[in-house]
């Protein structure tokens, strides 16, 4: 049903929101609503409530009843790869030899305009499939490729963020650019894509090995001259890597140095993996408001190591959360919260569901600078929803069954769900519906 645009549309279920940051706060800054409600109108979330209450308030608008289920704000996946969709879960690889195996003969595959459509709109089906509503991708260095995310994101009406990745060394040549043409290249993109409807075009370096001082500079410059732009790149994410960094760039006191001394470092800076960090760099971050983007999947699949959420989150970095697609192993905002989970019992730090669910929703908005649109389920704030079922596999009915509480509930979707957990999904309000 679409949502009429006079009365609007109540969704009734359980609702979960947040009064602060669970992660830092606990779960006492969560508010469950065993019988909640939330009002859309318009593509927007224009109130949420008790379900009687708003029932009352509204008797005119249209009524989805959900039963049980929990209504989310849509997952936001704040780091991932759009063009390596068709070779995520390759086997056998860490990340230098997976990049130069897999990831860059599959990325050339994407400068055919009809080959990127295909696996952008792919992309766009399988991630909306497993709820998630917004992303931050990468795109391949062709503009080809930006293209068709941007158009594949926007024929769903979806708030997404892309950028071209900007490389001149270190890559096979059919994927390098140069200092100046990732800068005229980045600003065309830019100047066409970024603030067109919902889209937001990120600044995009992929990372220190395979940028030139100067394409890296060219780039810190175009940030300087649209600062509200995101951008996105990786840091720190294998120690070999670090050991790289330090040889190309000796003269940077560590590898963030090489992003701060190219003007790459900042807030709206979106840091992928970001797990190998010296104390220098950890201040730095902190004191100049980068995000910290979390990929779990992806560190245990190419064997990076283990993100020190306890003590990122407890020291005030801004931390986001990601599958990391396909570095990452799914595509999957619960599978992601699940290997958080597990990272974080082996670092000693369990993360509680709430925690689990504030970084795949509203932690990872507030990274990308989205959360006055997506992210909540704040009245004002876009009405991208996702539904989960609580009970979808018999596995996870079963202790679900034995809950307590909203927690014991919901965590086994977290640790077991994947995307026959999701229910429904709401982009600006319309019910998605895969293939339409
Ligand atoms: N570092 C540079 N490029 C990539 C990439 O595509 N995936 C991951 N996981 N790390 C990277
Ligand atoms: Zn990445």
């Amino acid at each position: 049903m679409n949502t009429r645009a006079s009365s609007g549309e109540i969704l009734v279920g359980q609702t979960i929101g947040f009064s602060g940051n669970p992660l830092t706060e606990g779960p006492g800054t969560a508010r469950h609503d065993a019988r909640g409600a939330v009002l859309i109108k318009d593509g927007k979330i224009a109130e949420v409530g008790n379900a009687d209450d708003l029932r009352r308030a509204h008797p005119e608008a249209d009524v989805t009843d959900y039963g049980d289920r929990l209504i989310l704000p849509g997952f936001v996946d704040a780091h991932l790869h759009y063009p390596q969709t068709a070779i995520i879960a390759s086997w056998g690889k860490r990340l230098i030899d997976w990049l130069n195996s897999y990831t860059f003969p599959e990325e050339i595959r994407l400068s055919d305009p009809a080959y990127a459509r295909q696996i952008a709109g792919r992309f766009f089906d399988l991630s909306l499939g497993h709820g998630t509503t917004t992303v931050a991708s990468f795109c391949t260095v062709s503009p080809v490729s930006v293209t068709a995310f941007f158009e594949e994101a926007e024929a769903r009406g979806l708030c997404a963020i892309g950028g071209k990745t900007c490389m001149d060394r270190n890559a096979p040549e059919a994927l390098t650019d140069t200092a100046q043409s990732a800068y005229d290249d980045s600003k065309a993109l830019l100047e066409t894509w970024h603030g067109r409807g919902r889209l937001s075009y990120a600044v995009t370096p992929r990372f220190a090995p395979t940028s030139t001082r100067e394409q890296l500079e060219a780039l810190g410059a175009l940030w300087a001259e649209f600062p509200d732009c995101p951008m996105q790149t990786h840091l720190s994410e294998q120690t070999d890597e670090v050991t790289w960094v330090a040889e190309l760039f000796p003269e940077a006191r560590d590898y963030l140095d090489v992003y701060e001394q190219t003007g790459l470092l900042g807030r709206g800076g979106l840091y992928g993996h970001a797990i190998h960090l010296t104390e220098r760099e950890r201040r730095r971050l902190l004191e100049e408001g980068g995000a910290l983007i979390h990929c779990p999947t992806s560190n245990t699949f190419i064997g990076s190591g283990l993100f020190d959420m306890g003590g990122l989150a407890a020291e005030g970095q801004i931390i986001g959360l990601a599958t990391d697609t396909g570095g990452g192993s799914s595509f999957s905002m619960l599978r992601t919260m699940a290997a958080a989970y597990e990272i974080g019992q082996l670092r000693g730090t369990p993360l509680h569901p709430s925690a689990l669910l504030w970084l795949a929703t509203e932690g990872s908005a507030r990274a990308l600078r989205l959360e006055h649109r997506v992210g909540t389920l704040a009245p004002g704030t876009d009405a991208d929803i996702v539904v989960l079922d609580l009970a979808s596999t018999p596995a996870i009915a079963q202790r679900a069954a034995e809950a307590n509480d909203i927690w014991e509930a919901v965590f086994p979707t977290i640790m077991m769900g994947d995307d026959r957990a999701v229910h429904d999904v709401r982009i600006a309000g319309k019910r998605w519906q895969a293939g339409a």
